[in-house]
């Protein structure tokens, strides 16, 4: 598995990770961005039936590139993100997941959400693949300066806190029912 920039031609398998996380009762991890409009960004709202067209599909990987760029427009309670996609396979390179690196932590981020988000389709879970794809945006962290980073499951998210711990998570504390681990990135 590799981690690589979001990029159309990974549209099929993208497409049916997305069905496999509803399928399994996980619509929320397939979720699509959503942001309102505000000032000069016009807002997004990607859906699976949009996102099904190529075009559509462009759209969100232009997004998403473009919200690396801290000068991109976007809600003021947003902030820039790197999302990279772990791809498996070297003659039908497939899409198996995301992982997203938030640059700044805000309010919400810093109680909540932590540093770093990530997920992997049901059917190529339990292979290593988050735990790679940590170790791999961790390095990026130290890269950008990010030392160090928080990450956060919810209590009940084992699978999750095995990755953290694995990682290195140093626990803090629970916050609204989310486990708050600060990894060292340096
Ligand atoms: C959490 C998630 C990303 C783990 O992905 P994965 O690629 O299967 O994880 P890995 O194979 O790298 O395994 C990491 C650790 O978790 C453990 N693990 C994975 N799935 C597990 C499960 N269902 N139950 C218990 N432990 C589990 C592995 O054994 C491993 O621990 P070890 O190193 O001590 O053996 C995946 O289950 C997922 O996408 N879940 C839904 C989305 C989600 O919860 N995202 C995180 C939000 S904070």
């Amino acid at each position: 598995m590799e981690l690589r920039d979001p990029h159309v031609r990974h549209h099929r398998s993208y497409l049916s990770a997305l069905d496999e996380f509803v399928a399994a009762g996980e619509a929320h991890y397939g979720r699509l961005p959503s942001l309102p409009p505000e000032d000069d960004f016009p807002g997004v709202d990607f859906t699976r039936e949009a996102i099904a067209d190529p075009a559509g599909f462009q759209a969100l990987v232009d997004f998403l590139l473009e919200q690396r760029d801290p000068a991109a427009a976007r809600p003021r309670a947003y902030v820039p993100f790197t999302e990279l996609w772990m791809i498996e396979g070297d003659d039908d390179p497939e899409y198996v997941g995301r992982i997203s690196l938030r640059h700044d932590l805000n309010e919400l981020l810093l109680t909540w959400g932590g540093h770093i988000g990530y997920a992997v389709r049901p059917s190529a879970r339990r292979r290593g693949h988050a735990s790679t794809a940590l170790r791999g945006v961790l390095r990026l962290c130290r890269d950008r300066g990010i030392d160090p980073a928080l990450v956060t499951c919810d209590v009940d998210n084992l699978a999750s806190r095995r990755t953290i711990e694995g990682a290195g998570g140093v626990y803090e504390d629970t916050r609204d029912g989310k486990l708050r681990y600060w990894i060292p990135t340096g």
